[in-house]
């Protein structure tokens, strides 16, 4: 459908990185991007879950997939965007069975498994989170695969010192692994409840 193509948050995505990555002067690139931006998410990586179990986009074909960059440590936008896609799912009253609930970590060093374990099971969270981890180079392939930044900055009040500063979007992958649609903080759980009913009845 175009109004996901043109949906604005997508064209801020691109946008946002392009304006990250490219050198001046993108306007051509800019217009493909956007144009071909639905094609372009998502990709190949290899991680491992919450249990210390490798893992691939192979592993998790068979389901839709849902899946969120953010971090263990991240004060509020990642419990935030996390809950409110727990809330979405009992709002849809589908079986949250029905998918695979991803949280790609941007935090590696922070993040082992058996930290993931621990707040995959927070209070609101989608039932079945996994959490995925790897090495920092894992972490870069499978954000360059969907387009996530998660920049590490100074932060003197977390244990370590630093934070991260991270795209937020949820992306629902189809049982394929393609891209089918991405909801951004501004999207509330019934926009996504009801995005998430369409897509069970059209596959859309
Ligand atoms: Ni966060």
């Amino acid at each position: 459908m175009s109004r996901k193509i043109f949906n604005p948050v997508m064209i801020g995505l691109c946008a946002l990185v392009l304006g990250a990555c490219s050198p001046a002067g993108g306007g051509q690139s800019a217009t493909n991007t956007v144009v071909s931006g639905e094609a372009n998410i998502g990709g190949t990586f290899t991680l491992t879950d919450h249990e210390g179990q490798t893992v691939t986009d192979q592993t998790f074909l068979g389901k839709p997939m849902l899946i969120y960059f953010g971090f263990a440590y991240c004060p509020d936008v990642c419990p935030t965007s996390l809950q409110k896609l727990g809330a979405a799912l009992t709002l849809s009253k589908l079986d949250p069975d029905m998918f695979h609930s991803l949280l790609i970590t941007v935090d590696p060093e922070r993040d082992t498994p058996e930290q993931l374990a621990l707040y995959v099971t927070a209070n609101g969270f989608p039932k079945g989170l996994r959490g995925l981890t790897g090495t920092q180079e894992q972490i870069d392939v499978a954000k360059k695969a969907y387009i996530a930044i998660g920049q590490k900055v100074d932060d003197p009040d977390t244990p370590g010192g630093f934070t991260y500063d991270h795209t937020n979007f949820i992306y629902l992958m189809g049982a394929d692994g393609k891209f089918v649609d991405i909801f951004s903080g501004l999207d509330t759980p019934q926009e996504i409840a009801e995005r998430l009913k369409t897509y069970k009845k059209t596959g859309r």
